[in-house]
Order: C-alpha cells, then sequence, then structure tokens
C-alpha cells in the first residue's frame, strides 16, 4: 500500500438511488415506502423553470414532515451557473437542514466549484447551530467535469460519491445519441470475414472509459462510484445489463428514474449469496494457508493469495452492510 491513506466517506448503502422531482409532491410517499436506499429530490432538470420556487416549498415540507424512515436523503439543486443554486441551497439547508443527508452537485466542473457550496453550505450550518455535516455527492456529467473529475473528487471532506450523468455528459461531450444510456449500434465492432464467410458485429458500451475514469477517481478519494440514468423503463434486461457492467467495473449503485427500476438496482448491487460464500470459503482458505505459513495457496484449482483477501473482504463487507 502507499504511505498515503485513503479516507473513507461514511459507510452507506447506496445501491439503489431513485430520483423525484420536487415539482411532483404526489410522487413522495410512494417514495418514502419504497425499497431504495437513497432518494434524491430534485430541483434540476426535472422541474420546469417556473416551478422552481413550488418545488423548494414541496421539498422543505416534505423532509419536515413525511417519514422516510432510515432512507438517506438528498437533494438535487441547481447547477452554479443558473440564479436558482443559491437560494435552493439557503432555502433548503436553513429549513430543512436536519434532515437531509446529502446535496446533490450537478454539472460539477471545477473543484472551486466545490468549494463555493460547501462555503455556503457551513455557513447556513454553523448560523442555524446544525451539529452534523450534509455530504456532497457529484455528478460528473460534463467534459469540464469529467477533465477535473481527480480535483472535484478530492475538494471537500463533505465529498460521498460520485455519479456518472450519462445524459448530460452525451451533451456535452456532443455524443451521436439521444438516448438516455443504454447502447449505440453505431458503437461496435465489425469482424474480418469469419470461416462460413459472413461477418459479425459486436456492440460495445460506448460509456466504458468515462465510467472507469470516474470509478478510479471515487475509489482514489474514498468516495462511492454511482451509475447515473438509464431512461427506457420500460426495458428491465437492458438496465440490469448497464447496472452489471457498472457493478463489475466497481460502482456501488445506479440510479433509478423509475420506481420498478429499485428492485434491479438492490439486486444486481448486492453480491449474490454465491459469491458471498466464496468470498468466505477464499477468507477461510487463506486463514489455513497463514497458519501453514503459507502466502499462496489453491482453491477450486485457482491461485489465491493475499490480494484475494482483500477482493473477498470487499464482497463480505458488503454482504454485511446489507444484512445490518
Ligand atoms: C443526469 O443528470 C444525467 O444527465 O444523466
Ligand atoms: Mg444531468
Amino acid at each position: 500500500m502507499s504511505f498515503h491513506v485513503i479516507q473513507q466517506a461514511p459507510a452507506r448503502l447506496n445501491r439503489s438511488e431513485l430520483a423525484v422531482p420536487g415539482s411532483a409532491p404526489q410522487m413522495f410517499e410512494k417514495a418514502a415506502q419504497s425499497d431504495v436506499d437513497v432518494i434524491f429530490l430534485d430541483l434540476e432538470d426535472a422541474v420546469a423553470p417556473d416551478d422552481k420556487a413550488q418545488a423548494r416549498k414541496n421539498i422543505i415540507k416534505a423532509l419536515n414532515e413525511i417519514d422516510w424512515g432510515r432512507k438517506t436523503m438528498s437533494v438535487r439543486i441547481n447547477g452554479l451557473d443558473t440564479h436558482y443554486m443559491y437560494r435552493d441551497v439557503v432555502d433548503v439547508v436553513e429549513q430543512a437542514g436536519e434532515r437531509l443527508d446529502l446535496i446533490m452537485i450537478p454539472k460539477v466542473g471545477t473543484a472551486s466549484d466545490v468549494y463555493a457550496v460547501d462555503m455556503l453550505v457551513t455557513q447556513i450550518e454553523d448560523a442555524k447551530g446544525y451539529t452534523k455535516r450534509i455530504g456532497f455527492e457529484h455528478i460528473i456529467e460534463t467534459a469540464l467535469g469529467m477533465q477535473n473529475v481527480s480535483e472535484i473528487a478530492a475538494a471537500s471532506k463533505r465529498n460521498e460519491s460520485l455519479h456518472f450523468g450519462v445524459a448530460d455528459y452525451a451533451a456535452s461531450t456532443r455524443a451521436r445519441t439521444t438516448i438516455i444510456g443504454g447502447v449505440n449500434p453505431d458503437y461496435s465492432v465489425l469482424t474480418d470475414t469469419l470461416e462460413d464467410g459472413s461477418r459479425a458485429v459486436h456492440w460495445g458500451d460506448m460509456w466504458h472509459y468515462a465510467l472507469a475514469r470516474m470509478v478510479v477517481a471515487a475509489r482514489a478519494n474514498g468516495l462511492r462510484p454511482v451509475d447515473g440514468p438509464f431512461g427506457d423503463f420500460s426495458d428491465p434486461d437492458g438496465y440490469r445489463a448497464a447496472a452489471k457492467r457498472a457493478a463489475v467495473l466497481g460502482c456501488e449503485g445506479k440510479w433509478a428514474i423509475h420506481p420498478s427500476q429499485i428492485a434491479l438496482a438492490n439486486e444486481v448491487m448486492s453480491p449474490s449469496e454465491a459469491e458471498v460464500t466464496r468470498a468466505r470459503r477464499i477468507l477461510e482458505a487463506m486463514e489455513q494457508a497463514a497458519a501453514e505459513g503459507k502466502g499462496a495457496v489453491s482453491l477450486d484449482g485457482r491461485l489465491i493469495d493475499y490480494a484475494s483477501i482483500r477482493q473477498a473482504e470487499v464482497l463480505v463487507e458488503k454482504a454485511r452492510q446489507i444484512a445490518g
């Protein structure tokens, strides 16, 4: 390990994160009753400009009055380039800061963006005498944000998670797609001619680089990487496939833009029983190996060593957190 110790963000379950428009208070109760881990009440892109002020009021009332149980509660404020953002922060944190766990900052572009919101939130918390500190989740969804993702990830002690905002990211990079997440037939590889004379098309994942880059920046700073939206809520298989790709890369969760996606995210982002059992067997086998003075042994015909202990502990720890 490096001599540099990575401080980990507070441990929270973040397998699923439900987006709920602040302008749709009729959806709040159902969200509160759902099995989702994190809810973000939205003041940004799901809310029309004329509805922003009312949405703020709805969110403040809901945070104070609805029983959200043990769910982690977040509010997505408007971007720092809008005149809504300061009032989002001032009104929501002043009037509902005690039930707010996180603030989600969209389209974050530089470490200074984080600094600015941190300064504002700190002043409000101190003035109100809050003892609990509100955490930050950042949506990496612009070319600038992706360029500066490492500095953003390190910019505040409040930082907890990075989210890949695929829709805005596509717009910002001028990617040739109008769907939210998912794959694109134009991002494919055409094989050479095969033995039977045909040529095969292998679809690729056009978001791979961006997501992988964000995961590294998050993990190098002790934050949770979370995959963003999958717009086609009538395609559970497509959602599951996207969530699995994200999980394999190291993401801890994925957004749900529809309640039907909550169970899918929880399922994919929880290690399966078979994975946890194998992880426990690795730990046992390595304990045995250590007792015998060995550093590496074989389990089921495969090599395992001290790195396997660290891999297995990730899975066992996650299972413990879910059970907890
Ligand atoms: C989320 O905000 C996105 O733009 O995908
Ligand atoms: Mg966005």
